[in-house]
């Protein structure tokens, strides 16, 4: 480790600083934005000190005996400033891709079907367990890369093509190696009922047999491994149903794993309900909830356990579903909201939570604040990393983005861009875009 450095940002035009934990309901709009320009932020040893007017910032230091004048200066050059960027769901190791079959659907084939029939998440897991662990590695390093050029600074990850117990140890292996390469920081979701794998298919009671084996075989092992905090299962019907799941979330918990779901992607099953009932920490997809599902997240959001709803909506765009998580309902009921990528290479291949913002807003009628909170504060506490990151506040860690955009509504406004200009991780910059 080297010595303790400092790092003061001047001259921002805002700092979007999200402090004052959780949103939900109304506050899910407030991104606490300092205005007026001339704005600074100080970290010392990784850790938030003061953000605000530059003289009160400066002086501040100075009061905890800190030596400002050996601070990093980085110049904002008159942008904003917003906590690292948090992408709470992602598949982010995998071999392959899946163009031919996105065209299928978007003329027509159904995820369903084309999963039914081997192919989808099936011919990942192919690709997956034929491909060496260093490919692996550097396929993922190279979408890590692109991330943090897009202002992510954290990242959950999850294993769930490789489907036996060798697999999804290297998968879980490889992000514990990324994780510890850094910059960006990892949480790693351990995802073994991601699909029935192929040799288990035309079984009888094939579903429920690798339920057995995910649970005897594989999740001893994961838990053994130490490198997942989290358990997901693809909870959906035709898939794994809210049974199954809350067997293997038994048995997950026992083995001190936290618990994430995908649920009610594509039709009401169950998902969300269990999420409450089983107390989740996010209940992810939520395009299809049943109303009672809505009830239940809202009810777990008047508690001090609350689930929360990560949604997902550049899936249901490049699927090509004119349909969308009706976050706005969510939002009524007082759900909280994060939004992640789900970075995978069947129905989201992007890496971009500004791009997911601007869709949400599109499509959702998320404002850019909404959006901002869903990918900060929010993302932080359904990864149960609220204590720690997602916020501009004394004593967080000091992840950041400038940003060469003036205000958080531009940030969803340039559709498509990359207006990260610096990234910063635990108050070190570790992304500069090239100037020119
Ligand atoms: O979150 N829906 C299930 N899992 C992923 C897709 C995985 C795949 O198609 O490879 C998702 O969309
Ligand atoms: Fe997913």
């Amino acid at each position: 480790m080297s010595a303790a450095s400092g790092l003061l940002i001047e001259g921002a035009a805002a700092i979007a600083t999200l402090a004052g934990g959780l949103r939900r309901g109304s506050s899910q709009g407030d991104a606490a934005v300092l205005e007026g320009g001339g704005l600074s932020v100080a970290a010392w040893d990784g850790r938030i000190v003061a953000a605000g007017p530059a003289g009160k910032v400066e002086r501040e230091v100075r009061s905890l005996g800190l030596p400002a004048d050996e601070f990093r200066r980085i110049d904002a050059e008159g942008g904003l400033v917003t906590p690292g960027l948090i992408d709470a769901h992602t598949h982010l190791v995998f071999a392959g891709t899946r163009e031919a079959e996105w065209q299928m659907r978007l003329h027509g084939a159904s995820y369903l079907e084309v999963l039914a029939a081997g192919g989808g998440i099936l011919s990942t897991v192919a690709a997956t367990r034929a491909a060496t662990t260093g490919e692996l590695e550097s396929g993922a390093r190279g979408r890590l890369a692109e991330m943090l050029a897009s202002g992510t600074t954290t990242a959950e990850a999850k294993s769930g093509y490789g489907l036996d117990v060798e697999t999804e140890l290297r998968l879980l292996e490889v992000i514990g190696r990324l994780a510890g390469e850094g910059p960006v920081e990892l949480v790693a979701t351990y995802l073994g009922a991601h699909a029935v794998p192929a040799e288990f298919r035309g079984r009888p009671e094939a579903t429920d047999a690798y339920v057995a084996a995910v649970i005897a075989e594989q999740l001893p092992r994961v838990a053994e491994q130490g490198i997942a905090r989290f358990c997901d299962v693809f909870c959906e019907a035709g898939v794994f149903s809210p049974a199954q799941t809350a067997a293997i979330f038994e048995a997950a918990r026992r083995s001190g794993l936290r618990l994430r779901v995908h649920a009610d992607e594509l039709a009401p099953s169950g998902g969300a309900e269990l999420a409450a009932r089983m107390g989740c920490d996010s209940a992810d997809h939520l395009a299809a909830p049943s109303d009672e599902g809505v009830a239940a997240l809202a009810a777990a959001a008047a508690t001090d356990r609350p689930v929360v709803a990560t949604l997902l909506p550049a899936t249901s765009w490049f699927m090509g579903k004119h349909h969308f998580a009706p976050a706005r309902r969510f939002i009524e009921a007082g759900v909280p909201i994060a939004l992640a990528t789900d970075l995978n290479p069947g129905t989201s291949p992007t890496v971009s939570l500004p791009l997911v913002m601007s869709i949400a807003s599109l499509e959702m009628g998320l404002s850019p604040a909404e959006a901002l909170a869903a990918v900060t504060v929010n993302a932080a506490h359904s990864l149960a990393l609220g204590d720690r990151i997602g916020s501009i506040e004394r004593g967080k860690q000091a992840d950041l983005v400038i940003w060469d955009v003036a205000s958080v509504d531009q940030l969803a406004y340039w559709l498509g861009s990359r207006p990260a200009t610096t990234v910063i991780k635990r108050g070190r910059a570790v992304f500069q875009r090239a100037s020119g």
